[in-house]
């Protein structure tokens, strides 16, 4: 066999590492498959523009057709980011028999069910790996290497930018807009960051995650989610005083039958594994009933190691081609666990609020908190303003329902002793 040919779509950070390291990692490459892979065409949006890493003119295209139908290309690299027209490329390359590597969490979260459905059906394969925790292997191990396990949770660090951001805010004690701003500098966030600060990524991925790990099918619309953009300079100072770190965490949780997923700033002790999870590192701990707790951690984005999980999935494709294997590719289960409302889940909180600073009002508030059967477990009065003549006060409650705690929420604004409700923040306390 002369070699692979495969077809690359992107040349941007990601496709740049592709195609770097399919030239100077060549030889290594082709000794692992048997054959060399080829890079034959490169798809991209402009011809003539400066990049990190250039390929020969003569393999650069505009017309994805130019790949898409090409006999002697057999696998796509979908690394163009978006969901048009990456959905639909990577839907026409299943249908003329291709095989598939994308790096697209959006696409594969929103439609990944229906294409792995397709592939199976056209007997090629869709791989995924570069999706979730750039180049920390993870749909991976949870296709093959957990699979005799009943997964109980996943508590997961899946978006590096807001990692930064928060372990910054943390050290720091500055506020949110001052450390994107620095982030956006350092190129750690993007100039529109509404996908990250608002856990929009993060619900991506926990989408595709959860339904590997769930055997279920779990698109981002089933995601209770909420972002980083209330977190305050204060809320680090009052969880480090009590004893905790701020994640902004992606959790799924098999529960009773159900799964519970949902991505929101959570407390999480100080002394656990994922509050020493720093800058833009990525960690996730998968609980099964066999193995315990696994973690796994390492660089969620990047050049490099997105290319790693990249070029992982091609390896994997072409030895199969090379070796003449018919592919098996696997289908999602045909059945769909119902998703627990967020109104369902039963969490401890941190409530942070300011209120008239005079005798009886904490009084009224453990009233209102316990007519909603929501115990306190601890309340700290924070500073006083003395012009206002407000106090902010800082309660940590034990374990209570969502629902309960939002009626109570609702009582409390209309309390005239309220001033304000400042923050709401759910409480992890799981142990390593
Ligand atoms: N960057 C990371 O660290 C990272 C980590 C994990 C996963 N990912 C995923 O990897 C994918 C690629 O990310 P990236 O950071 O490499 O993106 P990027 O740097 O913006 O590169 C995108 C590339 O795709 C090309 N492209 C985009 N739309 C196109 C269109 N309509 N037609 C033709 N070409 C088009 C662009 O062409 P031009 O260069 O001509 O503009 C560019 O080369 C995304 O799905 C992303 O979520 C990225």
């Amino acid at each position: 066999m002369e070699g692979i040919s495969v077809g690359l779509m992107g040349l941007g950070v990601v496709g740049g590492g592709v195609a770097r390291v399919l030239a100077d990692s060549r030889a290594a490459i082709a000794h692992q498959v048997g054959c060399p892979v080829n890079i034959k065409l490169v798809l991209v949006r402009s011809l003539d523009k400066a990049r990190e890493y250039a390929v020969s003119s003569d393999l650069l295209t505009q017309d994805a057709n130019d790949i898409l139908l090409d006999d002697d290309i057999s696998i796509v690299i979908e690394v163009m980011g978006g969901e048009t027209p990456a959905e639909e490329y990577i839907r026409r390359a299943i249908r003329s028999g291709k095989h598939v590597v994308t790096a697209n969490k959006e696409v594969m979260a929103k439609h990944g069910p229906e294409l792995l459905a397709k592939a199976k059906e056209n007997n090629v394969e869709i791989l995924y790996e570069a999706s979730v925790g750039g180049g920390i292997p993870l749909i991976g191990p949870f296709k093959q290497g957990l699979l005799a396990n009943n997964i109980s949770a996943i508590h997961a660090i899946i978006n590096g930018t807001t990692n930064y951001i928060l372990t910054k805010m943390a050290s720091e004690g500055a506020d949110l807009p001052v450390v994107l701003k620095e982030a956006q500098s350092l190129g750690y966030a993007e100039a529109d960051p509404t996908n990250d600060v608002e856990g929009i990524d993060a619900a991506y991925k926990l989408a595709i995650l959860s339904s590997l790990a769930f055997h279920t099918t779990v698109g981002p619309q089933d995601i209770y989610r909420e972002g980083i953009t209330k977190l305050t300079a204060k809320d680090f100072r009052y969880a480090n005083e009590l004893g905790y770190s701020i994640k902004l965490l992606a959790i799924a949780k098999a529960d009773s039958g159900s799964i519970q997923v949902r991505v929101h700033p959570t407390f999480v002790p100080t002394d656990s594994i994922l509050a020493k999870v720093d800058g833009v590192f990525n960690a996730v701990q998968v609980e099964g009933d066999l193995v315990g707790k696994v973690l796994f951690y390492g660089r969620g984005a990047g050049s490099l190691p997105t290319t790693s999980a990249v070029l992982a999935d091609v390896i994997d494709l072409a030895q199969n081609i090379y070796r003449g294997i018919d592919h098996q590719p696997t289908a999602p289960m045909g059945f769909t666990k119902p998703i627990t409302s967020v109104d369902e889940i039963r969490t401890r909180y941190y409530l942070r609020m300011s209120v008239a600073d005079r005798p009886g009002v904490l009084g009224q508030i453990a009233q209102i908190l316990g007519d909603s059967q929501i115990s306190i477990a601890s309340v700290i009065q924070k500073e006083a303003d003395e012009t206002a003549q407000s106090a902010e006060i800082v309660i940590m409650t034990h374990t209570a329902q969502e629902k309960a705690m939002r009626n109570a929420l609702r009582v409390l604004n209309n309390l005239a002793a309220v001033v304000e409700i400042g923050n709401l923040i759910r409480v992890e306390d799981q142990h390593d």
